[in-house]
């Protein structure tokens, strides 16, 4: 197989699809890998790096568009304003594309890729099976959000994180609130812990009370239902009754917060608004929201995706691409699940795609001119134009 890393082209992105290592794994086994000049170089990773490693280096995009079997992205396909064509207009006969294709957020890619019979995978898809787990980059990417989000809280507030005896007095430790424990909130957690933070979490799963204690986080007691999550591993949507019992909950730990930040997400769904207005108001000055949720329209009532704001003298950071602000692990970790996917993906000695792998079956989102997924399929026929 021919494999293609273009550079990455939307504002901010700095990683790349394959490191070089793992460009040098795949050579071994017989395969070819073409380098777009520069696409490592923002992550860490030379020209010179890849072609030790095997790689040829294409001067243009459209070579690696045009000449590859399989092109690795990261983001969706979109414009390249370089070569004035669309990345899917730049495809060429039978190549097929994998990356975080964010169908949901891009009907009209999805729309396109169907038009120009493309073959898509998009790993927002992969199942969470323990064998899909090696693989799973929203779990590397949200590990990267969520210690970054820490971070973003501690430099942004007026205050320390840990307890400190000094002879100036006394400093005690910021209070930080994770709402939402998942792979980000987990993250988030232990980075706010290690830099001396108190912590409390809370999430809609039973099951993350023991991962948020084995952090020495304190996690909020509610009455949470048996059935929060769905067969998938992904937490349910809550009844509005459910809601506003936590917002009550969210409301009486805001006024002690310094920090406060949210990763709730239901897949496929606007994200729920668990910290409003009005908890800001009740906020000490200074304090921080961290919203990890802004790509599904956020946490926090207030805030712009990609900004900061500040309003009732708290400071609320909707961060937009997070991993792309740690690119040289962000990329190891992408390709490497990368590679693990790449293993599966192909029947055996041949160059068909294996789709009795429920894996391979689960992302491949558009083929032979159809939407196959039926989440994206009933999506993009509801709303048509992106979401
Ligand atoms: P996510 O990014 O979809 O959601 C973030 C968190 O927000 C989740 O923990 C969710 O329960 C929580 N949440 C949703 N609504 C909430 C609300 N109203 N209030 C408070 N919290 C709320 O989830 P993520 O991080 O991708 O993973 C969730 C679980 O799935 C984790 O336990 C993870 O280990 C597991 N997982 C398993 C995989 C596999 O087996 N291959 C792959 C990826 C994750």
């Amino acid at each position: 197989m021919k494999f293609g890393i273009p550079r990455e082209i939307i504002d901010g992105e700095n990683r790349v699809g394959l490191i070089p290592k793992t460009v040098k794994e795949l050579v071994d086994q017989e395969h070819k890998v073409m380098v777009e000049a520069g696409a490592g170089t923002n992550a860490g990773f030379s020209d010179e790096e890849y072609r030790e490693a095997g790689a040829t280096i294409a001067d243009s995009p459209e070579q690696v568009f045009a000449e590859s079997d399989l092109v690795i992205k990261i983001n969706t396909l979109s414009q390249n304003s370089a070569t004035g064509k669309h990345e899917i207009d730049m495809l060429g006969e039978g190549t097929a594309v994998i990356g975080m294709l964010a169908p949901m957020n891009n009907h009209d890619v999805v729309q396109k890729l169907v038009e120009e019979n493309v073959t898509a995978f998009s790993l927002e898809f992969l199942p969470r099976i323990t064998r899909a787990q090696s693989m799973d980059v929203l779990s590397s990417m949200s590990t990267i959000a969520g210690y970054k989000a820490g971070l973003i809280a501690a430099q942004s507030l007026p205050k320390f994180f840990p307890l400190l005896m000094t002879a100036a007095g006394t400093i005690p430790p910021a209070n930080a609130l994770v709402i939402g424990a998942g792979v980000a909130g987990l993250q988030a957690i232990a980075t706010c812990k290690r830099l001396g933070a108190k912590v409390a979490a809370f999430d809609t799963r039973p099951a993350v009370k023991e991962q948020v204690e084995s952090l020495g986080a304190r996690f909020v007691e509610m009455e949470l239902p048996e059935d929060a999550e769905t067969e998938g591993g992904y937490a349910k949507e809550m009844t509005e009754e459910f809601y506003q019992k936590e917002l009550e909950a969210i409301g009486k730990r805001a006024q002690k917060s310094d920090v406060i930040i949210t990763t709730a997400l239901i897949f496929g769904k606007k994200a729920p608004i668990l910290v409003t207005e009005d908890m800001l108001k009740t906020m000490s000055a200074g304090s921080v929201v961290v919203d990890l949720a802004g790509i599904n329209g956020g946490n926090c009532e207030v805030g712009e995706y990609g900004k900061t704001v500040v309003e009732h003298g708290v400071t609320i950071h909707t961060p937009m691409n997070l991993p792309a602000e740690l690119p040289y692990h962000a990329s190891q970790m992408y390709s490497k699940n990368i590679n693990t996917y790449l293993g599966g993906l192909f029947k055996e000695d041949s160059t068909d795609f294996n789709f009795e792998d429920e894996i391979v079956d689960d992302t491949c989102i558009v083929k032979d001119g159809e939407i196959r997924n039926e989440i994206v399929k009933n999506a993009v026929n509801e709303k048509g134009e992106t979401a």
